[in-house]
């Protein structure tokens, strides 16, 4: 079997188009997240195309554009709580399976970016 990154398995750019847009559709409603997104997320759905693309393994569109990720650092201006965190996975996992990723690439995503909203907290309940 031949060896491909997340991002070739899942269906490269289409998928992560799918995934983004279905993600940020469920951000915009969620009480939770309102909050603290802009409302307009049209930028910020950008930016997370261009992040996840190479967060699984695709081209470095994100560093092209924005430079280091830096992603702890850009995340302080918001007050990111374990409600909040939760909040963004759920999004996350319900995107995924309307996106119709497979496993096993549904659970490897899952727990990726699991330690990436673990690393983002910086505000208690
Ligand atoms: C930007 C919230 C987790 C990737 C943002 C923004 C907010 C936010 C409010 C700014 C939006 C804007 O101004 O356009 C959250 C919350 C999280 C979370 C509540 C819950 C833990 C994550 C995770 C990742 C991520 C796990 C990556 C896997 C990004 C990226 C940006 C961003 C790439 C754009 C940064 C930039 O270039 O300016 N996030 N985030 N976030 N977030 Fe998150």
């Amino acid at each position: 079997i031949k060896h491909r990154n997340i991002y070739d398995a899942i269906g490269g750019s289409d998928a992560i188009d799918r995934i983004v847009t279905l993600f940020y559709e469920r951000v915009g409603r969620h009480p939770d997240l309102i909050p603290i997104f802009p409302d307009d997320l049209t930028e910020t759905a950008r930016k997370q195309r261009l992040f996840l693309t190479q967060f699984f393994g695709g081209p470095r569109l994100y560093e092209e554009d924005r430079g280091h990720p830096m992603l702890r650092r850009r995340h302080l201006p918001f007050p990111i709580t374990p409600t909040r965190r939760d909040a963004w996975l759920h999004c996350m996992e319900e995107a995924l399976l309307e996106a119709n990723i497979q496993e096993p690439y549904h659970t490897v995503i899952i727990e990726k970016l699991t330690m990436t909203a673990n690393h983002m907290m910086n505000t208690p309940d």
